[in-house]
Parts: C-alpha cells; sequence; structure tokens
C-alpha cells in the first residue's frame, strides 16, 4: 500500500482519548478501560476503520479495538471517533507483532482480518497475519470460544492460510472462494473499504471463519475441580 504522510496524525494520536502507542499498561486491564464487562473484538490492519466503526455503532454492548500499524492511516479512523465519540471504540498504532504485550490471556473474543498486506515473497512469510506465528500469538489472547474471522481478494494469500491456520492447530470451521454468493455467510456482511474497491473491479472475495485450539488448563484449580470431578463420579 502506498502511504501519503500525513503531518501531525502522531500528535493526533497521541493527544487522543481514543487512541493508544502499544499501551502495555492495559494488558490485562481493558474491562477498567471501556467500564464494563462486554466482550472485545478487534481488527488488526483497520486502515481507515470504516468496518471497525460501523461494527461499534451497530453493536453497542461490545467492545471494539482497532489496531493499526502506521499513524498517518490510523489517524483517518480517529477523526471519525472524535465526531461519533462511541465509548466502545478505541485505537491502538502498533505492529502486530506485539500483540502479546498488550492483551492479556482469554481477553478478546473476536478477531478480524481485513484484505491483510499479502508479502508475497517466501522469505516473509512470517509476516502475514495468518501465518502460524501469528496464530500462535492469537491463541494466547483469544477466549475459547472465540473466533477469527479472515477476508481477502488475494487467494495466493488465502491458499496459503487455509494451510497454515491447520497447521497452527485451529479448527477451519467455513470458508468460501466467492463470499458475496454465499447467502449465509453474507448476513451482516460489512464492506471494508478494500472490499468495496475491489469487488467493484470484479474480483470475488474469499472469507474463512477459524476456532482457536482447545485450550487444556493445567494450573491447581483446574486439577481441583478434576480431582473433585473424580470423586464424586
Ligand atoms: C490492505 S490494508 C486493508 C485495510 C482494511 N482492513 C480494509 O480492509 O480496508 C492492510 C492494513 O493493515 C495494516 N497492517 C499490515 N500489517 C500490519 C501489522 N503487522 N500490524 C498492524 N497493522 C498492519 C497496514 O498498514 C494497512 O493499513
Amino acid at each position: 500500500m502506498r502511504l501519503r504522510n500525513v503531518p501531525g496524525s502522531r500528535d493526533t494520536i497521541a493527544k487522543s482519548h481514543y487512541c493508544f502507542d502499544t499501551p502495555t499498561n492495559l494488558k490485562g486491564h481493558w474491562k477498567d478501560f471501556f467500564k464494563n464487562t462486554n466482550p472485545i473484538h478487534i481488527e488488526v490492519g483497520m486502515g481507515k476503520g470504516r468496518f471497525i466503526t460501523s461494527l461499534a455503532q451497530n453493536n453497542p454492548t461490545i467492545n471494539y479495538i482497532g489496531i493499526e500499524k502506521y499513524s498517518s492511516v490510523l489517524v483517518r479512523a480517529l477523526e471519525k471517533q472524535e465526531e461519533l465519540l462511541l465509548p466502545n471504540l478505541c485505537f491502538i498504532r502498533m505492529d502486530a507483532e506485539d500483540i502479546n504485550d498488550v492483551f492479556g490471556e482469554d481477553e478478546i473474543s473476536r478477531i478480524y482480518l481485513n484484505f491483510s498486506d499479502p508479502w508475497p515473497k517466501d522469505r516473509h512469510a512470517k509476516r502475514r497475519l495468518t501465518s502460524v506465528q501469528f496464530m500462535n500469538r492469537y491463541e494466547k489472547l483469544l477466549t475459547p470460544t472465540g473466533r477469527l474471522e479472515f477476508k481477502t481478494d488475494n487467494r495466493p494469500l488465502f491458499d496459503f492460510s487455509l494451510e497454515s491456520i491447520p497447521e497452527a492447530n485451529w479448527d477451519l470451521t467455513t470458508y468460501t472462494f466467492d463470499l458475496h454468493h454465499n447467502e449465509e455467510l453474507m448476513v451482516g456482511n460489512i464492506m471494508t473499504e478494500y472490499e468495496e474497491r475491489f469487488s467493484r473491479e470484479g474480483n470475488p472475495i474469499c472469507k474463512l471463519i477459524a476456532l482457536p485450539p482447545k485450550k487444556t488448563y493445567n494450573n491447581k484449580k483446574g486439577n481441583f475441580y478434576l480431582e473433585i470431578h473424580f470423586l464424586l463420579y
């Protein structure tokens, strides 16, 4: 993506109540920030944020966090939010490689990836947001009943993801190579900026939904409940 520098975007982000720069202090404390215990959904690589802003407007009982690497892009989402002042929406400027520094275990209920950068060279495969390395990062922060939804028009990236996601032991529950002709998956679909552009150009949109590996709890509390269960039955 070609980036146009937006002068002052870093300052705008620094001053905003709705945006953070790699907020490690909020790890495990996002419920305190939102002042409620509603589920938290995140979009990684949100761009100008139209998708996540629409979701936040439509679903006031879910909290949304948009993550974007570049200030010049993120500031567009922030400008909109400064008008809307949605209490259930905020943004993080950071590289998603650091995602486990800002979210604690089981803190997130859903992850959206939309039109992620394809990183076509093999030597950059680890940077793809659906690589095994990224899936392992997401597994740590997602609740056991959480899920990941991924949309793209990039067929090589989608084919890569159909292999990398099961390789990371996630369960691919559903996928399509032509979302806009799939009645079931189109229910409630919100178009992103890139989705609108690529589908207008006639490109089919692929989508998949994946569930995280089953977590086995091996802490003292878990063992205690297992022992009680064993004694009772
Ligand atoms: C192709 S754009 C798609 C934007 C938007 N999701 C959409 O569908 O319209 C991908 C966005 O992801 C961001 N991005 C890519 N890799 C990232 C990373 N590792 N961490 C955070 N953001 C990233 C890019 O800066 C860019 O804004």
